[in-house]
Formats: structure tokens, C-alpha cells, sequence
């Protein structure tokens, strides 16, 4: 059974978990961060603009201030811009305005009409509505108490902040709804009859934003850090994990011979020497049943060969026209029929090393044909042989590499109906050549094609199973591949890739050897 396992998962949900909570831990602390240093920077501005205001509160004598007022409240805006104490108020905060570079200071009175301002948009003598969202400030403000807004934006974006300081005056018409005042340095029937609003510089929003942005940008890099950081972490961790996959997979292929290395010291590691552990258990049985195999195989096949020596001296012995004769036959057949099944154990048994020399592919068919001309004209069959016209040469054990063809011929022989066409092609592509077996019989049906190369896995009343089983340990001890593609009741095709031998080749072709001799007795080289 195949295990499809999504082997990125684990890394996937540490790497997701690792990322989110660090990013949530980066983005909290940025907001607090944010909140508690920009918190301060508003109280430190509110001050600062307070002290302004306070500052400015000092050029106001309670006489100005009442002048002011009154003349605001009785003569026409026009009018009231020509006068003198209206210039000699304008001149004060234009000199506290380039002194403490705030970006607009007025005075006004508890109407909200503007008595001066530094901003000349505004209109002196006019009513500055503006000033109504600062109400709770202004509240206190005509109570006596200096006072800062807090920062706020409006709908556009703009930011708002302003500090207020009271003014005095003894005008009651002015300061009629106004409760006296408890300042000691102000005379006791004075009260608060105006105010002074300093705006807060963009200057300081400029440090606000670029505070913002930096915030932002340190967030943002934290969290790349802790992506990166986190792919890093993940990867080491799930890295011995990974091996052991890898390991499962190929012991899954049926590839035992690669030790299971999983350096680790806590239980994947356990987990690793256990599944160690389990391979060369597998290996040792594997061998012990090998070794049975073989015993066996061995002591059937020396009778055999008896039986069939007997037999044909048998059949020799007599006549042409006796009927036992036949019976003989049949049995010499059937003798050699379980020799070859012996063989085959005993070759899946005690594999042998391959011995790698480069050889010619076509002598090797040529000999095919020679070997399966009975079976082929048994069930009439053509084989039809297709090397494109080249001399092919392959850098394998030559002899291996011909079992494996005669094996896989001879199941497309088997497959095949009578009268039909078996092909074998080989072509060479860049360092390998490939060759196919392909037959136009009974198909594969697509549940068995993973088990055809199970050892003992046959479909025939009289196989063994072993064939593909050695066809595919050959192709692999010989650094080959072996695929299949079979589409049921009409094709299948076997496609073995092998190590082409160019170097060797051409070096035989120099010494002048016929083409399609064995190579053996060269040097490798591919
Ligand atoms: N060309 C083919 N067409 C259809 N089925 C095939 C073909 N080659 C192999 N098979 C299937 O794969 C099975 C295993 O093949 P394999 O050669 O290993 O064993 P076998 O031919 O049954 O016996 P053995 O080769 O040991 O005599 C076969 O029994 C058959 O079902
Ligand atoms: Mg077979």
C-alpha cells in the first residue's frame, strides 16, 4: 500500500504556530508601545503648550483685557481691527507666537468671539465656532484653571490640540454669568472674562506620524524576522523527522540495504533506532528465508537433472512408432519446465553482485531471439526488434542485463495472443538508454500493477512470481530504472533505463572490433 503523507504538514503547523503567536506578541507590544510612548509625547506637548498659554496669560493686563472685550462687544469688526489695543493684543501673541513657535494663538472672550488672533483666516470681532468642540476645557478655562485638550483628528485627518489660560477683567457685562475669581494674584472682584488658546505646531504631528511610521515598520520587520526565524526553527525540528519519512519510504519500496540514520536524542531518535532495529530484522529473516530457498532449490534440482537424463536415454532407447515415447516426451518437458522455475529461485535466492563492463545491446537481443524462437513460434508470434539503426552499447553486468530481457520477453510472450506482435525497442537519450518491451496481449489489470514486482506474486497457474521480482533487483544493482504502463486487453510496456557506455564504445569502435561483439575487457566508462 502506497502512504501518501502530506510530509510538510508538521512544519507547516509549527512554522503556523510559531509565526502567530510571535507576530501577536510583536503586534501587541508595538500597540502598547505605541499607545504608552505617544500617550507621553501628548502629555509632554499638552505641557508644553499649557506653559505657552500661561506664559502669554502674563502680557495681559486685567485693563487690556476689559478694553478688549468691551470694545469688541460694542463697536463693529470693522472698527474694532482699526483699533489700537486690538494692534498692541495682536503684537503681544505674534511675539509669543515666534517665540514658542506654536502655530496659532488667539484671544477670546467667553462668547467666543475672537478678540485677536495669529491666524489671519480668522476675522477679529467674528465668533470662532470651532472653539465649541473644546468645550469641557473651556469650562474650565472660565472657572479659572488653566487647561490642555487632548489630541483628537477630525473627519479629514487633521490633528487638533490646544492649551487654554484665563484671562481677567473687571467688565460685568461681561462677566456677568462669570464666578469671581479665587487667584490670588488677580484682584479679588476681577473674574475671568476671556481666554488664550495656543494651537499645537504640525511640527510636533510631524514627530507623532513619523513615530507611527517607525512603529510600523519595526513591526512589520519583526514579524519577517519571526517568519524567517520560524522556517529556520521549524525546518531544524522536523529535519530528523523528515529522514525517518524518507527511510519509511524506502524500506516501503522494498529498498532494505540503506541503514535508517536519525541523529536525535529524544524520542524521534527512539522511534529511529527502533525502526533500525526493524530493518535489520527484516534483513536476517530475509536472508534466513533466502538461505532456505536456495537449500531446497538446490537438493530438487540434482534430481531433476536426473530424472531428466534418465528419461531422454529412455526415449532414445525406444522406437519411433512406440506410443511411450510420447509419454517420455512429456515428461523431459515438464522436467525442464520445473528446472527453470528452480533456477529462478535459486538466482532470487543468491543474487550475485553485477559485474559492470560495457557490452553491445544489439548482440544481446540478437541472442534473445535465438533463445525464445521456440516459445515464439509456438504461439506464432513475431518479435519484432527496433534499435533505430545504431549500435547501442550499455555499461551494465551484461548477463543480468539479458536474464532481465529474456524475463521480460518471455511474460510479453506469455501475455500475448496467438498470431501477435511483440516489439522491443531501444533508443539511446543523452547518458542512458532506454529500452521497451511492449506487448498487444492481456493488459495489467491497474490493482496488480503494484504487486507485479512482489516477489511470489503471479497471475499463471504454473509461474513462480519471481520474474519481475529479479528483473527489477537486476535493473536497480545495475544503477537502472524500471517503469511499466499497461492499459488492460490491449498493451503493456516494460521500459528499463540502463547507464549507456559512450566512452567505452568509443574506444572499442577505435581498436576496430565488429560492431555487436560482447565489449567484455574494456574499462568502465560512461
Ligand atoms: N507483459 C505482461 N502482460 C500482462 N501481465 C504481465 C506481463 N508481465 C507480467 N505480468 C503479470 O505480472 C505477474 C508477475 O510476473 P512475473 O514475471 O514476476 O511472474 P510470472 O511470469 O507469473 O512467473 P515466472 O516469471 O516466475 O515464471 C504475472 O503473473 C502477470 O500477471
Ligand atoms: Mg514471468
Amino acid at each position: 500500500m502506497k502512504l501518501r503523507l502530506p510530509l510538510t504538514a508538521i512544519r507547516t503547523k509549527m512554522l503556523a504556530l510559531f509565526v502567530s503567536l510571535v507576530t501577536l506578541f510583536v503586534l501587541l507590544s508595538g500597540f502598547v508601545w505605541y499607545r504608552l510612548t505617544t500617550s507621553r509625547l501628548e502629555r509632554e506637548i499638552a505641557s508644553r503648550l499649557l506653559s505657552v498659554a500661561e506664559l502669554g496669560r502674563t502680557n495681559f493686563s486685567v485693563d487690556l483685557v476689559d478694553e478688549l472685550v468691551r470694545s469688541a462687544r460694542e463697536i463693529s469688526p470693522a472698527e474694532y481691527g482699526q483699533r489700537y489695543t486690538y494692534r498692541s493684543a495682536l503684537n503681544k501673541i505674534e511675539n509669543l507666537q515666534a517665540s514658542s513657535q506654536a502655530k496659532a494663538i488667539h484671544i477670546f472672550d467667553r462668547h467666543l468671539r475672537i478678540l485677536a488672533s495669529t491666524d489671519t483666516t480668522l476675522v477679529p470681532g467674528y465668533v470662532y465656532p470651532l472653539l465649541r468642540s473644546y468645550r469641557p476645557e473651556l469650562e474650565a478655562v472660565f472657572a479659572g484653571r488653566g487647561q490642555a485638550s487632548v489630541r483628537f483628528e477630525d473627519e479629514e485627518g487633521k490633528v487638533y490640540q490646544s492649551a487654554f489660560a484665563p484671562l481677567f477683567g473687571r467688565d460685568p457685562a461681561a462677566a456677568d454669568a462669570a464666578a469671581p475669581s479665587s487667584t490670588g494674584d488677580i484682584a479679588t472682584e476681577a473674574s475671568v472674562i476671556a481666554a488664550l488658546g495656543v494651537d499645537l505646531n504640525v511640527a510636533y504631528l510631524d514627530i507623532l506620524g513619523e513615530f507611527k511610521r517607525t512603529t510600523v515598520t519595526i513591526t512589520l520587520l519583526g514579524i519577517a524576522v519571526a517568519i524567517l526565524a520560524g522556517l529556520v526553527f521549524a525546518r531544524t525540528l522536523t529535519r530528523p523527522l523528515t529522514d525517518l519519512v524518507a527511510s519509511a519510504q524506502r524500506m516501503e519500496r522494498g529498498d532494505l540495504g540503506a541503514p535508517v540514520e536519525v541523529r536525535s536524542g529524544d524520542e524521534i531518535g527512539y522511534l529511529g533506532a527502533a525502526m533500525e532495529d526493524m530493518r535489520q530484522g527484516i534483513l536476517r529473516r530475509d536472508k534466513h528465508l533466502r538461505t532456505m530457498l536456495a537449500g531446497v532449490a538446490h537438493e530438487i534440482r540434482n534430481p531433476l537433472g536426473g530424472i531428466e537424463v534418465f528419461a531422454t536415454l529412455l526415449r532414445d532407447e525406444l522406437t519411433e512408432d512406440d506410443e511411450r515415447r510420447q509419454h517420455l516426451k512429456k515428461i523431459i518437458l515438464e522436467v525442464h519446465h520445473l528446472k527453470t522455475i528452480v533456477n529462478e529461485f535459486l538466482v532470487y535466492a543468491r543474487p550475485r553482485q553485477p559485474v559492470p563492463e560495457p557490452f553491445s545491446l544489439n548482440a544481446v537481443v540478437e541472442d534473445l531471439r535465438f533463445l525464445l524462437a521456440g516459445e515464439l513460434a509456438e504461439k506464432e508470434l513475431d518479435l519484432l526488434m527496433d534499435m533505430g539503426g545504431e549500435e547501442l552499447h550499455v555499461y551494465a553486468d551484461g548477463d543480468q542485463i539479458k536474464r532481465a530481457l529474456l524475463n521480460l520477453t518471455r511474460n510479453a510472450i506469455q501475455a500475448s495472443r496467438r498470431g501477435g506482435t511483440v516489439e522491443l525497442r531501444a533508443r539511446r537519450g543523452g547518458e542512458r538508454v532506454r529500452i521497451v518491451v511492449k506487448d498487444h496481449g492481456a493488459g495489467i489489470a491497474p490493482g496488480d500493477l503494484a504487486l507485479i514486482f512482489d516477489p511470489f506474486f503471479t497471475t499463471k497457474g504454473s509461474g513462480a512470481g519471481l520474474g519481475l521480482s529479479i528483473v527489477k533487483s537486476i535493473v536497480e544493482e545495475n544503477e537502472g530504472e524500471i517503469a511499466v504502463e499497461s492499459a488492460p486487453g490491449e498493451t503493456t510496456a516494460f521500459s528499463i533505463a540502463l547507464p549507456a557506455a559512450r566512452g567505452a564504445a568509443d574506444r572499442f569502435r577505435s581498436a576496430g572490433a565488429p560492431p555487436g561483439a560482447p565489449l567484455a575487457g574494456h574499462s568502465a566508462a560512461s
